[in-house]
């Protein structure tokens, strides 16, 4: 059975690539598959983002065509970031860790294909239909129902897969990331089939069966554990997986991490309603939902904690080791979107930053921070080993890569939070006889440098994937060129 392993590299050839156990018996393919796709995706999503950033700063590259407009281009941005590139991250590394906790290959390679290709129709779905203006109106939920149907399919596919793969386990225990797994497949195909109830009226058009109010809360309860399983569940998975196999630890605390994951579930569901402060929704629903979101800090931090303190006593790997340093920071990163995100979700706070590009910062802490470098890190801790591999082609790239992607995540965010801010304090600003100190249009000629300051850090993170996408090719070419002239790991099958 290969069990993978991480191996030192042998006497006398420090740094050396190595081929490792391969672990012939998984099912790779897929997984690789999905990797693939993950780098790809994530260089479309984020290509369109910065797009969408410049299109902020200079109007005139809406070039008056409607397909190119901010309005249809902004939902392909962010489907392509959450679903294609998040989405297809989170399938390979669940597929990846699912068969090595469990010490079996995936129940069925077909099914595995099935799960690939039908989700990857669905995306370029999402790439035809959005920018032609076919659309849901729903934020995160916008693509119409056959494209819905496909999704839900996929996902029940999905779900067998994981499970059944489970089930069949050759080791009693359950590793605490499939828990965390676990809870966002089954989550985000409830919160999929729910709020996508529609009539259909002709083939790319439909209502939904919910009105008023009922559909505001169905949709924010979707929108926001969206956030929560999707962006947050599934990476705490990839981080109990890759923090201790990168730095070579067992977790901080096995304890915290189960108290962690019930904590987590059970208050998450609850905290959607901070979406519709000062709206037609119930107040007390309203303050329900701030209650149960300023509660989550402490889970949140808790299990950020379980994350960074699994490094006692290897902080120094951290000098050496870039993709360390990838999920460390990530796992940072998250915690400041979780104090942010109970902060903003208190109604007096509120009502200075909704609606204001303070939302969007604290938006991309929490996904160009902590879902993309928790993503990132994975990659390269995962890919080596894909190709049966010891490491990366170089990893001199991985920190540039690194500091590119922090650095653009630095500009991205700290130019949102003061436009944001400025764009709040100036429209609540009133004069001794109540009128308005500021017109929206000097609130806006105000925040307009840091428009190009997010330009300039979105810049910066697509480089570092680019970059990473050029890596990956020649760490594959490095597995090829290692499968002619192999230069065995002293403890593989076949050096034996
Ligand atoms: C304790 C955890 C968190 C809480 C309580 C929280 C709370 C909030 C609040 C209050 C808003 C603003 C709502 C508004 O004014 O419209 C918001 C927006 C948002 N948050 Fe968080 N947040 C948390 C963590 C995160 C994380 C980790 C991510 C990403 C990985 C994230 C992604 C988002 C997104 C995408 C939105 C924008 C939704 C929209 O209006 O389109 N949040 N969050
Ligand atoms: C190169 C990197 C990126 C750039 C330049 C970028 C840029 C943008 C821009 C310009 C917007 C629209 C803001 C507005 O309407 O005022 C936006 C929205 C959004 N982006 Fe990104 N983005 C990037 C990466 C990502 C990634 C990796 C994710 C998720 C994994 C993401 C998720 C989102 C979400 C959820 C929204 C909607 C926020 C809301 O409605 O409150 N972005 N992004």
């Amino acid at each position: 059975m290969g069990i993978e392993t991480t191996q030192p590299a042998p006497a006398g050839a420090p740094g050396a690539l190595l081929r490792v156990d391969s672990a012939a018996t998984y099912n790779d393919k897929v997984v690789h598959q999905f990797t693939v796709a993950t780098v790809f995706w994530g260089i479309v999503g984020m290509a369109v983002g910065v797009f969408i950033a410049a299109q902020l700063y200079w109007p005139a590259l809406n070039f008056d065509i409607a397909w190119l407009s901010y309005g249809r281009l902004r939902p392909l941005h962010t489907n392509g970031v959450i679903f294609a590139f998040g989405g297809s991250v989170l399938f390979a590394t669940s597929l990846y860790v699912v068969q090595r906790t469990c010490h079996v290959r995936l129940i069925s390679d077909r099914l595995a294909q099935f799960v690939f290709w039908g989700w990857q129709a669905a995306m370029v779905g999402a790439v035809i239909t959005l920018p032609l203006g076919i659309t849901q109106g729903k934020e995160y939920a916008e693509l119409e129902w056959p494209l819905d149907v496909l999704i839900a399919v996929v996902w029940v596919a999905y779900g067998w897969l994981f499970f059944g793969t489970i089930a069949k386990r050759r080791v009693k225990h359950i590793y605490v990331a499939n828990w965390f797994f676990g809870a966002y497949v089954i989550a985000v195909g409830l919160l999929h089939i729910v709020n996508n109830l529609v009539m259909p009226a002709s083939l790319w058009k439909s209502y939904p069966v919910y009105s008023g109010a009922v559909d505001a809360m169905a949709q924010w309860w979707y929108g926001h554990n969206a956030v929560a399983f999707l962006l947050t569940v599934g990476y705490l998975a990839m981080m109990y997986y890759f923090v201790p196999k990168q730095a070579q630890r067992p977790i901080y605390s096995y304890r915290l991490s189960i108290v962690h994951f019930w904590a987590l579930i059970s208050i998450y569901m609850w905290a959607g309603p901070h979406h519709l402060h000062y709206t037609a929704l119930p107040d007390w629903a309203q303050s329900l939902g701030m209650v149960f979101s300023v509660i989550l800090l402490v889970p949140s931090w808790g299990g950020a904690m379980n994350g960074i303190l699994t490094l006692s006593g290897v902080w120094y790997k951290l000098r050496t080791d870039p993709i360390l340093k990838f999920l460390i920071v990530a796992i940072s990163f998250y915690m400041i979107a979780t104090f942010e995100g109970p902060l903003l979700s208190i109604k007096t706070v509120n009502s200075l930053s909704h609606y204001t590009d303070w939302t969007i910062g604290h938006v991309h802490a929490g996904t160009l921070g902590w879902v993309a470098m928790i993503s990132i890190g994975s990659i390269y801790s995962m890919y080596p080993r894909l190709l049966g591999l010891s490491k990366m082609h170089s990893t001199k790239l991985i920190d540039a890569h690194f500091w590119l992607h922090t650095l653009g995540v630095v500009f991205y965010i700290v130019s949102m939070w003061i436009a944001g801010i400025t764009q709040g304090l100036m429209w609540r600003a009133t004069n001794a006889d109540g009128t308005l100190t500021y017109s929206f249009v000097e609130s806006l000629v105000a925040t307009y440098p840091y428009y190009l300051g997010r330009f300039f850090g979105g810049v910066l993170v697509l480089a570092g994937m680019v970059l990473m996408a050029w890596h990956m090719w020649r760490t594959w070419q490095d597995a090829r060129g290692l499968a002619v002239n192999p230069v065995l790991a002293p403890d593989s099958p076949e050096a034996a």
